[in-house]
């Protein structure tokens, strides 16, 4: 495998270990004489042969490059001439032929082999075909760019689902609204109409059966003029167009906890308006909440707050009471039940690019607090997308 030049050099002590030790090897090797011109090839190893395809017979004699065939636009190959003139050692990705024509990617490390005296006598090349290593990153790289262009696809469709959804439920306040202005319009303008016929008919039922078949009908009448007015108010209560969030939680804590439990109500650091979907969240989330600690709690006390933050960017809901509690890790089971109060709360304040946390315990009360950015996300975007 050594040319007659080299075998002189190649008889010492020191190149009979080198060169068994490359026979070894699994990198494909090359050794060049740096004194004869051109630097000719004048050894490679066993593995050189299964990379390039060469035998080390077409190998002996020629200059490296010649694995390049006529692939001559390589920065690269200056980068290694420049070495070998300075005597350094380097490391360059270049693409070389296979005996049979086929492209690899070569890595190559070069690096010189001086003598005893430190004088350059020969370079060694060590080679690697990454071309494997290569597809796999391109591979890889190709992967994770459909992979970031499947989650931009998905946060987009996400996006759009938030918008659909909140377009949902300020259609459905829409349609609350417009159903409550008809309840109260309607059916309570006719069910007051009646019930002033009735008070102008008394006169003919002022005795005996009469009088108690007349007082049983105005009971009914009031009775309905009651619950039109309650289901008015709960579909959509009025005050929170005309006087704002404020008043209308206090008018709903005070109608009901009329019963009980005692409460407190804390409305601080807020401008007096604010925008309609963080109203009639806020409004919805007291509501329902407020529901549950009837149903649920049997509390004797119930705090609500509503504050604006130090630089009233946000708004913060807490309700709180002392009642019976429950297990918070339940919600989920409770949601699939059709239990849909509280996750319908943390579905809105989401909506709104908010933060919903319940703290609760049996035995030991429950809390609900509520984050919700001033400016909300959703609308936005939605400012962003006009
Ligand atoms: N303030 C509360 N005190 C005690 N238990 C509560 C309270 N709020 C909610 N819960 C518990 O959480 C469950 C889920 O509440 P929710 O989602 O509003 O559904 P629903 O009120 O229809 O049962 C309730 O059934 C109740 O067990
Ligand atoms: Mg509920």
């Amino acid at each position: 495998m050594t040319p007659d030049d080299m075998q002189h050099d190649m008889q010492d002590e020191k190149w009979q270990f080198l060169l068994s030790f490359l026979n070894a090897s699994n990198s494909s090797v090359v050794i060049a004489d740096a004194r004869a011109p051109d630097y000719p090839i004048v050894f490679v190893n066993p593995t050189f042969k299964r990379v390039t395809g060469y035998t080390p017979e077409e190998a002996l004699g020629r200059n490296c490059r010649f694995l390049q065939n006529d692939d001559c636009d390589q920065p690269e190959r200056a980068a290694v001439s420049r070495t070998l003139a300075d005597g350094g050692a380097i490391q360059v990705l270049m693409r070389n032929y296979r005996k049979n024509g086929e492209m690899f990617w070569n890595k190559l490390h070069l690096f010189p082999f001086p003598d005893a005296d430190g004088t350059i006598t020969h370079y060694i090349g060590a080679q690697h075909d990454v071309t494997r290593e290569r597809s796999l990153v391109a591979t890889l790289e190709q992967v994770a760019a459909e992979h970031a262009q499947l989650i931009e696809r998905l946060d987009c469709k996400r996006d759009k689902l938030a918008r659909l959804s909140l377009d949902l439920i300020n259609a459905q306040e829409a349609e609350r609204k417009a159903v409550a202005r008809e309840l109260h319009d309607e059916l309570g303008q006719r069910l007051t109409a009646l019930n002033m016929l009735l008070h102008r008919s008394l006169p003919y039922f002022h005795a005996g059966e009469a009088h108690a078949w007349w007082r049983q009908a105005e009971r009914e009448i009031g009775a309905m003029v009651e619950l039109v007015r309650d289901m008015s108010v709960s579909l959509r209560p009025p005050g929170l167009d005309y006087f704002g969030l404020e008043p209308t939680l206090r008018e709903l804590l005070t109608r009901q906890f009329s019963q009980g439990p005692a409460w407190v109500f804390e409305y601080a650091g807020l401008p007096r308006r604010l925008a309609p979907e963080i109203e009639i969240t806020v409004f919805r989330i007291v509501q329902e909440s407020v529901t549950n600690i009837q149903r649920h709690a049997h509390a004797r006390h119930a705090v609500v707050e509503v504050n604006g933050g130090a630089a009233c960017t946000e708004l913060e809901l807490i309700v709180r009471d002392d009642g019976a509690g429950f297990d918070p890790s339940r919600q989920a089971e409770l949601a699939h039940a059709g239990r849909a109060g509280l996750s319908g709360m943390r579905e809105r304040v989401g909506l709104l690019g908010g933060a919903f946390e319940v703290d609760s315990r049996p035995g030991g009360g429950t809390r609900i607090v509520v984050t919700l950015p001033l400016a909300p996300q959703a609308q936005q975007d939605r400012h962003q997308q006009d």
